[in-house]
């Protein structure tokens, strides 16, 4: 996993919680970076549920809500530093649409060493579905991601989440749909 993933959740967890626990959640943690990440680097993603496993014994918040906090957070990170994929898109599932063929593409290419999920998404009249793939189990991401979408394009959606993961492989069905 990418080194900008790792820097933006610890520089969250100092936002959040503070300096000290930041600090204390990288000691507690075996991690063989010894949790100097470089935004270009890219290190074992285990280290990310370490961390995160770490930071919720402390803080007595579930790691799943955790996570989803990150990927809202990651997404308005996003906006910062990709504008292009936000350009030309007006809404939520528009954006959603084009994950698979257009942004993780471009991300591939900058980063051939970035390990990205797979989505299938399927849009109908009043939602959108989103299969999410992964040998990485980090569909609470995918969810922060998906809700930060929304709050981006200034959309209320429901998110519901099916896992049908099994053998360390994620298999998730996102089923979104606006709400009224
Ligand atoms: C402009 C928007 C986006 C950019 C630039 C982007 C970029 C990235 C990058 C750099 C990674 C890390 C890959 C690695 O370090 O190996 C990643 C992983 C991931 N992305 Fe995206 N992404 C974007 C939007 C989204 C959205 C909206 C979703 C959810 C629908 C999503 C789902 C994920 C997930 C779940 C991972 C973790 C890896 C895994 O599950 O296997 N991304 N993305």
């Amino acid at each position: 996993m990418k080194g900008i993933v790792f820097s933006e959740f610890i520089e969250l967890v100092e936002e959040k919680f503070g300096l000290d626990i930041a600090d204390t959640i990288i000691e507690e943690s075996d991690l063989p970076s010894q949790g100097a990440y470089t935004q270009v680097g890219t290190y074992d993603h285990t280290e990310l549920i370490q961390l995160v496993s770490k930071l919720s014994e402390h803080t007595e918040i579930p790691a799943d809500d955790l996570v989803k906090t990150f990927g809202e957070h990651m997404l308005q990170r996003f906006v910062a530093l990709y504008p292009q994929f936000f350009e030309n898109v007006d809404n939520c599932f528009d954006f959603l649409d084009t994950i698979e063929n257009k942004v993780h593409v471009e991300v591939q290419k900058l980063y051939p060493e970035a390990e990205l999920p797979s989505f299938d998404s399927m849009k109908s009249e009043n939602g959108m579905q989103l299969i999410y793939r992964s040998n990485r189990p980090f569909s609470a991401l995918a969810y922060g991601l998906i809700r930060g979408s929304a709050t981006y394009f200034n959309e209320d959606i429901d998110i519901e989440m099916d896992d049908q993961s099994s053998d360390g492989k994620s298999f998730v069905v996102f089923t979104l749909s606006h709400k009224n």
